[in-house]
């Protein structure tokens, strides 16, 4: 089962959502299971991880053209910034049910990361660079335009 748990943003930030992931948890400890297009909305395609991140060393700065992901700090905690060129917004991810829902054509950066933070992150395409927006000038253009380039 999920739920949408909260949305803490304004409705002007899009494309981005806290999902609450049912854990299935008793005296040996906790287990949530994620499966494509059962509680995660798409097909998942590749999965990466970030370990030995450090509080003061952000990482993100970058949007996606189109690429899906969902972000869990499976560890530890870590502060998401969500901008979609309109509004910016921040999320905290302290919890291993919950789940980052990140739409297309939303900057992200991530800040203040736990020293034990494992951040992992699904996602509905295969790397590619070219999905790319590193440039946040670039990146206020296009969603102004409604573009994804
Ligand atoms: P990047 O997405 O820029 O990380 P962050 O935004 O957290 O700083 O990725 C860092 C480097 O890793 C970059 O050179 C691209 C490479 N990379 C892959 O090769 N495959 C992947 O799946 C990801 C996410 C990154």
């Amino acid at each position: 089962m999920v739920s949408i748990c909260f949305r803490w943003w304004t409705p002007d930030v899009l494309s981005a959502e806290t999902i609450e992931f049912q854990s299935i948890g008793d005296s040996r400890g906790e287990l949530v299971a994620l499966e494509s297009g059962g509680n995660v909305p798409f097909a998942i395609r590749r999965v990466y991880y970030m370990t030995g991140l450090s509080p003061d060393i952000p990482r993100g700065f970058h949007a996606h053209r189109k690429l899906e992901q969902i972000a869990v700090c499976v560890a530890g905690s870590c502060r998401f910034i969500l901008d979609d060129g309109r509004a910016r917004k921040q999320a905290w991810l302290r919890n291993p049910r919950h789940g980052l829902y990140i739409g297309n054509m939303i900057w992200r950066e991530m800040h203040d990361f736990s020293r034990d933070c494992v951040l992992m992150v699904l996602a509905s395409e295969l790397y590619d660079e070219a999905d790319y927006i590193r440039d946040y000038d670039t990146f206020r253009s296009l969603a102004a335009a409604g573009m994804s380039g």
